[in-house]
């Protein structure tokens, strides 16, 4: 009996061991952790089951029946994140480079199906060379396989990717069908094809930083949604995320305990708004403001930062949050920022969390970049964002809700449910000189005529009665009560159930 024990302690050493001490040495002198380290990180301390520690590939081409190396280049299980359970898969550089191969492959798609029979969120780390090379077809279909889970797990459980190194090929489209993919600068980059296939096919000439590097997927590509300085922080960053989120779509957001009054006024929020309508101000300011404990943990932050999307609470209770940046385009709405949002109020619809919109928007942004672009299309998925969601929809008018974009940020009409109004909103089909210049033309060259014009104009349009006065507001709030008007509509609307026609699913333009 005691040889037995101690055969497993031995078989489960090497196991540890993935590629070797050699192989370990190399993967710390890059400042990566290995993918054990990786998850003692993610998950509560000791909290972690590993599932498959001994499952081996079976190929017998090139020679690889002679290395087989326990494990195959994935560890996978599950533990728990503050309590709640986690599934987790975790890339083995040390092994075959993490490279996918169909036991591997078979390993990932454990932990998934475990994940969606649990309904508990799932994440993956990525640090990894793609396909193996030696198993050809095998390691496709086990990626096909893996494909085709994140998809039906989709909007059923939180799927998190984290890019801890190298992500090339089949690894890449995993992450592209999560929730979430965070990376980690200077160390990760993720692309189809690397730099020497983008030279021999485009004659391009680019680094593996410059084609998929952290920057470029944050800022450029938008495949990102968050960067870190390196792979602790970037696995507390993560944990603090899951904190936020339900386990699945039928569990209803988390609540923690808040000692943060939600009764509470701020002041400074009465002078928060520039007396000029063109001055931009923070709306970070008021986000830090109103929610509990000034805790907001942004998505997408590095794009399209002219509006801003994350996740905060209220009354302990998650909430994600929408809201035009005047400080970056004034606000204004371009393709870039549309997806960005639609992104995120898909995801906050899909697993019940109610969404707080904060809006200052002069409109879409003209143009022909912007048009050749496909602005409609863009544009239009935040509209059908909005007025799909189901999810207790507040909005908030600070200042400017000019044209189409009144209309898409949550307004009444597309099926926001509480909608407030600052004193300074200014609701209107555009701005005071673009309508006088179009509505008294004739009067263009006579400057006092076109002052009297554009004064009338403002009295009557440019504030939030005439909305008010319709009823498409539900109320003119005081702006130091913001976080306790939205605590109460957010308390009201918990009950909130909405029936829509039976359908396949939509059709959003994508
Ligand atoms: C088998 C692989 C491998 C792979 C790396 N290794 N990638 N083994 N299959 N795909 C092995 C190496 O042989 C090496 O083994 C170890 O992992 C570390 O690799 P290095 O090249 O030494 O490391 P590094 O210099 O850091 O380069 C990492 C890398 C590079 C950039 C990932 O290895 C690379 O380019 N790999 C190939 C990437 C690729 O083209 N994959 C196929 C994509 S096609 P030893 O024993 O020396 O330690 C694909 C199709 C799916 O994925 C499509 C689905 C839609």
């Amino acid at each position: 009996m005691k040889d037995m024990l101690e055969r497993l302690e031995d078989r489960r050493a090497q196991a540890r061991l993935g590629g070797g001490e050699k192989r370990i040495a190399a993967q710390h002198a890059r400042g990566k952790l290995t993918a054990r380290e990786r998850i003692e990180l993610l998950l509560d301390h000791g909290s972690f089951e590993e599932f498959d520690m001994f499952v081996e590939h079976r190929s017998t081409d090139f020679g690889m029946e002679k290395s087989k190396i326990p494990g195959d280049g994935v560890v996978t299980g599950w533990g728990t994140v503050n309590g709640r359970t986690v599934f987790v898969f975790a890339k083995d550089f040390t092994v075959f480079g993490g490279s996918l191969s169909e036991a591997h492959a078979n390993k990932i798609m454990k932990v998934q199906d475990m994940a969606l029979k649990m309904r508990a969120p799932i994440v993956g780390l990525f640090d990894a060379g793609g396909a193996r090379i030696q198993e050809g077809v095998a390691a496709l279909g086990g990626y096909g396989e893996v494909f085709k889970r994140n998809v039906i797990a989709s909007g059923v459980i939180p799927q998190i990717s984290v890019i801890m190194g190298p992500c090339a090929g089949g690894d890449v489209y995993s992450p592209a069908m999560t929730d979430f993919i965070f990376m980690v600068r200077d160390r990760s980059y993720m692309f189809v094809t690397g730099p020497e296939v983008v030279k021999t096919v485009t004659n391009e000439t680019v680094t593996s930083e410059e084609l998929g590097g952290a920057r470029i997927h944050t800022t450029k590509s938008s495949v990102a949604d968050g960067a870190f300085d390196n792979d602790v922080e970037a696995l507390l960053q993560v944990r603090r995320l899951i904190d936020f989120l339900p386990s699945n779509n039928l569990d209803g957001v988390p609540e923690i305990p808040s000692f943060d009054d939600p009764r509470r006024t701020d002041d400074s929020l009465d002078t928060l708004i520039p007396d000029h309508p063109n001055k931009p101000y923070d709306m970070k300011e008021l986000i830090l403001k109103v929610v509990d404990e000034g805790d907001f943990f942004e998505i997408q932050e590095a794009f399209a930062r002219n509006i801003i999307t994350g996740f905060c609470r209220i009354e302990g209770r998650s909430v994600g949050i929408v809201a035009n940046q005047p400080m970056v385009l004034a606000g204004v709405l371009d393709s870039d920022a549309s997806r960005k949002a639609a992104r995120f109020i898909r995801f906050c619809d899909a697993f019940n969390i109610p969404i707080v919109t904060f809006e200052d928007v002069p409109g879409f942004l003209p143009g022909t970049s912007q048009e050749y672009g496909g602005l409609i299309k863009h544009g239009a998925k935040l509209l059908f964002a909005y007025s799909e969601a189901t999810v207790p929809l507040v909005t908030v008018i600070t200042r400017k809700a000019f044209g189409g974009a009144y209309d898409v940020m949550a307004s009444k009409h597309v099926g926001g449910d509480v909608n407030y109004a600052w004193p300074t909103a200014q609701i209107a089909v555009m701005g005071a000189k673009g309508a006088v210049e179009i509505i008294f033309r004739q009067d263009i060259g006579d400057a006092d005529k076109i002052a009297a014009r554009t004064k009338e104009y403002e009295d009557r349009f440019m504030s939030p009665f005439v909305a008010a006065e319709r009823g498409y507001i539900d109320e003119v709030i005081m702006p130091h009560s913001t976080r306790r008007r939205i605590a109460r509509a957010l308390a009201m609307l918990r009950a909130k159930e909405v029936e829509r026609p039976w359908k396949k699913h939509d059709n959003i333009p994508l």
